[in-house]
């Protein structure tokens, strides 16, 4: 019997907004959960009136403290089932913590908080209230990303002993936050983006997707963060030497000076039987390296089981809803295969039944709260010159 879609609420998605905007389609996308409302702006008019002339009809609110406190009051299936923050950095905890003292789950955008002090609140409030809660680390949405974590994590490469994970942008070559650009702007000031600009908004997710992929975690950093572009308060290139809980060793770096790159994430991985390699740009492949073999690609849409290299597959994997290979598989899918893995977690929550929130399909609050002691390391690492500093 069919269910009714979820009711989702927007925090953020005025005012020409980026990531709001794919979230939304994928919100959409597979029909069973929908955007039924939204606090779209901090200036309450504009958030009104975006909200009256948007696409398709939503409840519009003049606050997020509004929103939460009108859709608390309403019965379950009147209200809204789960909250998506997609606001600056700044605007994370304070939404957050409201929706979970209010009984909403929320999928969060990341870094996760500004600082650790915050991210370790949101930590306890998610296990005091028991409630689902994502971060929108994209990326682990692809097929092929999970398709990656199976192959390394089942061992059929061998132990990891390096890996290189980066994301390269070139967009704040120049000082494009003087050319009107809102994203660039919250960006470079510390006070909106946190203690990293490059680090925090994209070397997290290069981080993010070495601890899915390899299972390992980061134990301790060497970190420069640079600033190449004048002006500038906070990093615009970030790389760091991390130590991984296996003692293998890791790059884990992120670049947003690097002109000619656009969303270069990708992550290499070397084993001691083989390598894998990865690129978001690429999403449909996962290439295996064996030594004295020739390579090996495999395409989304297109894997088989005992091929000689992979054994037997995990069902759940192969039965991801998935179209067939060569009809190209990208950004909106990711986001859209995280909402469709937290939508079972939300609904599981609501018909009182154990849910996982275990970060295998989405990244969830412990996942933010690494991203952000990174950055806390990472930024003292880079303060004493590159000194080795232990993740707290
Ligand atoms: N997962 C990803 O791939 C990805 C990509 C880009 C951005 N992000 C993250 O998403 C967040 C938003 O980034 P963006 O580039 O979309 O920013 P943006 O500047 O394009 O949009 C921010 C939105 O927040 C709204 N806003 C700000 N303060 C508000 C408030 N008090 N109440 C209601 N709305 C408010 C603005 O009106 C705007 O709609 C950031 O945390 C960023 O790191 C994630």
């Amino acid at each position: 019997m069919s269910q009714r879609p979820l009711n989702v609420g927007l925090i953020g998605g005025g005012g020409g907004a980026f990531i709001a905007v794919p979230h939304q389609r994928a919100i959409h996308f597979d029909g069973t959960r929908r955007v039924v409302a939204a606090a779209l702006h901090p200036d309450p008019q504009i958030a009104m009136d975006e909200a009256e002339n948007w696409a398709y009809p939503i409840k519009g609110y003049t606050s997020y403290d509004e929103m939460i406190a009108a859709e608390k009051a309403k019965p379950v299936g009147d209200r809204i089932d789960y909250a998506l923050i997609v606001t600056p950095n700044h605007v994370h905890f304070d939404p957050a913590m409201k929706c979970l003292d209010a009984g909403i789950p929320v999928f969060c955008e990341k870094p996760l908080t500004v600082n650790l002090e915050q991210a370790d609140a949101l930590v306890a409030k998610v296990a005091e209230t028991g409630l689902p809660f994502g971060v929108g680390h994209t990326y682990l949405g692809h097929w092929s990303s999970r398709f990656s974590r199976f192959i390394v994590q089942s061992g059929l490469l061998g132990e990891v002993r390096w890996a290189d994970a980066y994301y390269l942008q070139g967009w704040l070559a120049d000082r494009t936050e003087d050319m009107g650009v809102m994203q660039a702007e919250w960006r470079v000031d510390p006070k909106r983006a946190g203690g990293s600009n490059c680090g925090g908004d994209i070397g997290t997710h290069a981080l993010m997707q070495l601890r899915y992929v390899t299972g390992l975690n980061v134990t301790s950093v060497n970190a420069i963060l640079e600033t190449f572009v004048s002006g500038r308060q906070l990093d615009d290139h970030f790389t760091t030497y991390c130590q991984l809980s296996n003692g293998a060793k890791a790059l884990v770096r992120a670049s947003q000076i690097a002109i000619g790159h656009k969303n270069d994430l990708g992550i290499e991985v070397n084993c001691s039987k083989g390598s894998l390699r990865w690129r978001q740009e690429e999403a449909e492949q996962v290439a295996i390296s064996l030594p004295g073999q020739p390579e090996r690609t495999y395409w989304r849409g297109d894997v088989k089981p005992n091929d000689g290299f992979l054994g037997d597959l995990p069902e759940d994997l192969m039965a991801e809803p998935t179209i067939p290979s060569g009809h190209v598989e990208a950004f909106h899918d990711a986001f859209a295969r995280l909402h469709r893995s937290f939508e079972a977690d939300v609904r599981a929550h609501l018909a009182g039944e154990p849910f996982s929130c275990d970060g295998s399909k989405y990244a969830n609050v412990g996942d933010g709260r690494v991203g952000i002691a990174f950055i806390k390391a990472a930024v003292e690492s880079s303060s004493q010159g590159g000194a080795p500093v232990p993740m707290p």
